[in-house]
């Protein structure tokens, strides 16, 4: 299977969209969106796109219907479809790692053949699909057991990036579906704290470990894995290794040295980039978390939105919609980063996990064809669940000097029924949708403290204060619940806007050099801290930091 070649795209500003798209922002100038809704009663319903339940709101945004139309056009200049057309047809689209790019076929019901680098792999993904599950149901219903035949009460997921953002979303994200299941955990860090803290109050009899790692080289994990395993061996000797570990990597050889019998590995391939694992294998934990039924409900979800962003013209396309309008503010408003602010507190992960996808997949200087993009590519991407955003950084949003898209998310219906809770949350959501498009004019502060009481120079000194611009842009996705369909389908849908901006930019989304340098400095600067390394070779901040080191730890004095 040949690569896909890379295209000999113009820089953005030589491309006659984008500059009818400066001409038409130019026109558009600080257009309001207290006017866009007043001239347009039909704003929201043409603003608006749904896919199911699942209805997305766009009409906060500084747009009109043209600035959608030249957005289209612009994706089209720079091949978004045929890039999106040739990763479904699985060529080698992934250039720098010379790999096809084969997420969606993971979530393909069948039948095929889902063709990915020239293969059938369809056959391959089932198999694994229903042995991983058969695996996670074996935990949850006890037949799987533990070195002294006791039940598994506690897993513990060993990964980190891919490994182990998604999954840890996913499973906070579907708890109320976890009802009896083993209790999952996470641990990434390296920081020894992570692994002693989780393991602090775990019963080693009842302890499953997964090392979820695709290329079972990664420092972290397999420091943590080690030391999981000295724990595990500490308290049931060495034998009790092979029932007590499982390993989800596309690297057999390496997972059989660590020890991990070869019957309890959940391979995968090298066309599943890490941040887009949690559909494979890596998903073990969220399967063990909710079931095989709810699993392959997640992958239904996605493989929906697969479907649309497939099918679907650019101009009615959700991730499209969402990554030219992250676009537009990107390059015709300065917005330097974006948030996804969750009013749904099992999704508290969701922005951490989209950080990856995002940051990893299009914080990119480079095209594919290697020469250097002249301009911005990804945002900053961050967000914490509402209403606790709203008590700490909403300030900024409202009020503060930067533009920071924002993307709304809520269930009409909660995991939970509490008294008022909901009503009171989704005011919440909707009211800060509101505040940020419409904001408080002069007149309008004016008139409260006039009301108020405040009179003269006691009124005129608050008054800008009191002010909200308004103009802040922000998209809603509302869904009926946050069940295991509509959170595939969101995490496809997020997945798919970072592809469709990767396109806009030309940039390979699905390489991650960026992550190297720093690894083989720490391996450079590891025997420096044991005492076995010469400082010399250091600059001299890092080697002041070294003798700082050396002079207050009890290892290195
Ligand atoms: O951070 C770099 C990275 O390669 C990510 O892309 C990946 O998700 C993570 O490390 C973990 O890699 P692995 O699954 O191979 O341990």
């Amino acid at each position: 299977m040949p690569k896909t070649r890379p295209p000999a795209l113009p820089p953005l500003s030589e491309s006659p969209a984008f500059q009818a798209l400066q001409s038409h922002a130019a026109e558009l100038g600080q257009v309001s969106l207290r006017t866009l809704f007043a001239e347009d009663p039909k704003r929201f319903e043409q603003h608006s796109l749904r896919l199911g339940d699942l209805l997305v709101d766009t009409s906060k945004h500084l747009v009109t219907a043209r600035t959608l139309e030249l957005l289209a056009e612009l994706a089209r200049e720079r091949g978004l479809e045929s890039l999106r057309d040739a990763m479904f047809a699985g060529e080698r689209i992934n250039l720098t790692e010379d790999r096809a790019v084969g997420h969606f076929a993971l979530r393909h019901p069948g039948p095929g053949p889902v063709v990915v680098d020239g293969r059938d792999v369809h056959g391959d993904v089932r198999q694994v699909l229903e042995q991983f599950l058969a695996f996670a149901e074996d935990v949850r219903a006890g037949r799987r057991r533990g070195h002294g035949g006791q039940t598994f009460t506690d897993v513990v997921n060993i990964g980190i990036g891919g490994s182990d953002l998604g999954p840890a979303m996913a499973v906070m994200a579907l708890a109320p579906y976890t009802v009896g299941a083993p209790k999952v955990h996470f641990v990434s860090n390296v920081d020894g704290s992570h692994l002693w803290e989780t393991l602090r109050g775990l019963d080693p009899v009842r302890t499953l470990f997964l090392v979820a790692s695709k290329t079972f080289t990664t420092q972290e994990t397999l420091a943590n894995a080690r030391s999981a395993r000295a724990w595990l061996v500490a308290a049931l000797g060495e034998g009790a290794v092979g029932d007590h570990f499982a390993a989800l990597s596309t690297n057999e050889r390496a997972v059989v040295a660590f020890g991990i019998r070869a019957d309890n590995m959940f391979a995968f391939w090298d066309w599943v980039g890490g941040r887009y694992s949690l559909w494979s294998s890596i998903g073990l934990s969220i399967a063990i978390a909710v079931g095989a039924q709810n699993f392959r409900a997640l992958l239904a979800g996605a493989h929906s939105m697969d479907r649309h962003f497939a099918e679907t013209p650019l101009e009615r396309n959700l991730p499209a919609r969402l990554a030219l309008l992250g676009f537009w503010y990107i390059h015709f408003h300065g917005a330097e980063s974006a948030a996804i602010l969750p009013y749904d507190q099992n999704l508290s992960r969701f922005a951490a996990h989209f950080q990856q996808v995002d940051m990893e997949s299009n914080g990119k200087g480079v095209q594919r064809d290697g020469r250097p993009v002249n301009g911005p590519t990804g945002p900053i991407l961050w967000g914490e669940p509402g209403t606790n955003g709203q008590h700490a950084f909403y300030q900024l949003l409202h009020q503060g000097t930067r533009m920071v898209p924002c993307e709304f998310l809520a269930a009409v219906e909660p995991s939970h029924p509490l008294g008022e809770h909901h009503p009171l949350l989704l005011s919440n959501f909707l009211a800060q949708t509101q505040a940020l498009a419409f904001g408080k004019t002069e007149a309008e502060a004016r008139r409260e403290l006039d009301d108020a009481g405040l009179r003269g120079a006691a009124l005129e000194a608050l008054v800008p204060h009191k002010v909200f611009p308004g103009n802040r842009p922000s998209t809603s996705l509302f869904y009926r619940r946050l069940d295991p369909h509509t959170l595939g389908q969101l995490i496809a849908l997020f997945e798919h806007k970072v592809f469709c901006q990767g396109a806009l930019w030309n940039v390979n989304s699905f390489d991650q050099w960026g992550v190297e340098l720093g690894k083989a400095l720490a391996n450079r600067i590891l025997p420096v801290l044991r005492g076995e390394g010469d400082l010399g070779g250091l600059d001299a901040s890092t080697r002041g930091l070294v003798e700082h080191f050396r002079s207050l730890s009890t290892a290195g004095g």
